[in-house]
């Protein structure tokens, strides 16, 4: 049998690529992918939140919706841009009102995320969102905490949170809010930036962003979706985050691309949530393949799955599907590319590797001839 044929991965790969990744053929990677322990690092737990459980927290609250049914709410899940599904995911988020509302949704998205093969989960959440309408930061981050930790003593899945400010508010609402979570540092491993992002560039955020770089937090910012790559650059320079949420629009910069391969910065890219708002047109012109050719770290995440359509393992399978030049070394590459970006321990995250490798070592022993 011939080995496939995969499109060179060129340097600088932080790893070289096991030899198994040449025995699996294109036949057997659908089946493979479903399989493979994977990192989730872009996922908005507020965008987990199904119409099912909107009704369901909405009259358990006794929240008035403006839709009649869950089939009305999600009909309107039709988007035209960032702003246009920002509207009615803050909308969606309203019926959040008690610890157990958080908790049930970080719940129900962990299963969701065993099911996958997750094995870690880096949760981003925006208290603002909730703050802003009377519920107390404690609320929010107990619930969500507690999903966390029980996911990982009942699930095995591994999961953190990272508290996102809203790029649309202002500087001082960031530094209030850093300020209210303080007392709560323990509970949560980093923050983010997120929101309408065109006209709010991420050096609007400079003095918030050091302040919790001095805490000892982990700093990440959205960047490179909808706005130019100038904001990619300012995430890395001014921000100095560790990763870029989205990033897809840095394939517009040739030196931006040298500076993300140079230094090995992680892109958590979110194929299905960049086709429902419109950021790709078709799946088949994702920048996904280009930014792995160029050695970046590219990685495949869900963002707000309840309404972009597809959780973990439905990105992979749709990007994979549209992607003809992605194949088994690009399969290896994005999964072991998550892994390595996680914010775990260096030895927590070979030990996950190893079961990576193992998952394609088995699929290759599972594809090669009889002998007779
Ligand atoms: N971009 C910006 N803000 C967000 C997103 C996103 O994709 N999802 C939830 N908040
Ligand atoms: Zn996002």
């Amino acid at each position: 049998m011939t080995a496939p044929q995969d499109a060179p991965l060129k340097a600088p790969w932080s790893f070289a690529l096991p030899e198994s990744v040449h025995r699996v053929p294109a036949s057997a990677l659908p089946a493979l992918i479903e399989r493979l322990p994977k990192a989730e690092l872009h996922l908005h737990i507020e965008g987990s939140l199904e119409p099912e459980l909107i009704f369901a927290l909405a009259q358990r609250n006794g929240v008035a919706l403006p839709y009649a049914s869950v089939e009305a709410l999600r009909a309107a899940y039709a988007f035209t841009d960032l702003q246009s599904f920002l509207d009615i995911y803050y909308a969606g988020a309203s019926v959040l009102l008690q610890e157990q509302d958080f908790f049930d949704m970080a719940w129900a998205y962990l299963l969701r995320a065993q099911a996958d093969q997750v094995v870690r989960a880096e949760l981003f959440f925006d208290p603002q969102t909730h703050t802003e309408r009377g519920v107390p930061f404690e609320v929010v981050i107990r619930g969500l905490h507690r999903a966390c930790r029980q996911a990982q003593a009942s699930l095995g899945v591994s999961a953190d949170l990272i508290l996102c400010f809203l790029r649309h508010l202002s500087e001082e609402e960031a530094l209030a809010t850093l300020q209210q979570a303080l007392p709560y540092r323990d509970l949560f491993i980093g923050v983010g930036l997120d929101s309408a992002e065109r006209g709010h560039p991420p050096e609007k955020f400079a003095r918030v962003f050091a302040q919790a770089r001095a805490l000892g937090l982990h700093v990440v910012a959205h960047a490179g979706e909808e706005g130019p790559p100038a904001y990619v650059w300012s995430a890395l320079d001014v921000l100095q985050v560790e990763r870029i949420d989205h990033g897809v629009r840095s394939v517009e910069d040739p030196a931006l691309m040298d500076r993300l391969a140079a230094q090995g910065v992680p892109l958590t890219v979110c194929p299905l949530s960049n086709l429902k708002l419109c950021v790709v047109r078709d799946l088949a012109d994702h920048p996904l393949p280009t930014l792995l050719a160029a050695g970046l770290k590219a990685t495949i995440n869900a963002d707000d799955p309840a309404y972009f359509g597809g959780y973990l393992n439905d990105n992979w399978r749709a990007t994979f599907a549209a992607l003809p030049q992605l194949g088994p070394a690009q399969a290896y590459a994005l999964a072991r590319h998550s892994l390595e970006a996680t914010f775990a321990p260096p030895e927590v995250q070979a030990a996950w590797v190893a079961r990576l490798d193992a998952a394609f070592e088995e699929a290759a022993a599972a594809s090669a001839p009889l002998r007779p």
